[in-house]
């Protein structure tokens, strides 16, 4: 078995009188790159937000390594060697595609900035502003974003959202390359079911803000309690 790089225990985070996350715990193997799916509303944005430390107070420990991490904020955890993608895009569309990816490497201290615009075909754009270059260029210069410093742990927030699926497909073959190459440990939520059966080793099913199932892809689709989490939301 190989080693735990990331542990949450306990996670639990109240909007007022609701639990968006009710006493979730997951662990992600080294090399994994494992699938957050579940309904709109299941609380996987809550749950990438908890382990990246980001938003308001709320219960539960987060290891890194083995180590707890959970009094850290974003950017200490960041540093740590956990870093993150938000469900919308990050970028600034004024600043040029190569200052951004800068920007990122500086503060993540890190001086692989060019290295990751060739990684993931942002080079040519480099001085066009981020605001005039495609969307599926605003994807990957968002994955950029996040992939400066090599973090040890990725977590990505529907990376793909509103991409086609060939666009989705090709990030996703991106994305599953580069986690291999540079020993990146990747948790994405991902509503696309091609594109989770395309890259990852394992799902974990949120419902209601708790873990419904967890389990290798091709299991946890046939499972009566994931097929009715779903046919019961808005996701198709
Ligand atoms: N800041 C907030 N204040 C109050 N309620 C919130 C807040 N953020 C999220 N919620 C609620 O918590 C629940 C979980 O939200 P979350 O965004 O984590 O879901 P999700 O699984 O990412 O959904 P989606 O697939 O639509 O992105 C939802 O019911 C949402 O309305
Ligand atoms: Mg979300």
């Amino acid at each position: 078995m190989s080693e735990i790089v990331l542990e949450g225990t306990g996670l639990t985070r109240q909007y007022g009188g609701f639990r968006a996350l009710d006493d979730v715990s997951i662990m992600v193997r080294r090399g994994e790159i494992r699938g957050l799916i579940g309904p709109n509303g299941a609380g996987k944005s809550t749950l990438i937000d908890v382990l990246s430390g980001r938003g308001a107070f709320s219960r539960g420990t987060v290891k890194l390594e083995g180590r707890d991490i959970s009094g850290l904020n974003a950017r200490q955890r960041r540093l740590a060697g956990l870093a993150r993608s938000f469900q919308r895009t990050n970028i600034f569309g004024d600043l040029t595609v190569g200052e951004q990816v800068h920007l990122a490497a500086r503060a993540a201290e890190a001086e692989n900035a060019g290295e990751v615009m060739e990684a993931l075909a942002l080079a040519p754009l480099a001085d066009r502003r981020a605001a005039d270059v495609s969307y599926g260029d605003q994807r990957r210069l968002d994955l950029a974003l996040a992939l400066v410093g090599r973090p040890r742990v990725l977590l990505l927030d529907e990376p793909a959202a509103g991409l086609t699926m060939q666009e989705s497909l090709t990030l996703a073959a991106l994305l599953r390359d580069l986690a291999q190459r540079w020993q990146v440990t990747v948790l994405i939520v991902e509503h696309d079911m091609d594109v989770i059966f395309a890259i990852c080793s394992s799902l974990t099913v949120l419902h209601l803000g708790r873990i419904l199932v967890e389990g290798p892809p091709e299991q946890v689709r046939v499972m009566p309690e994931v097929v009715t989490a779903y046919l019961g939301s808005s996701v198709a």
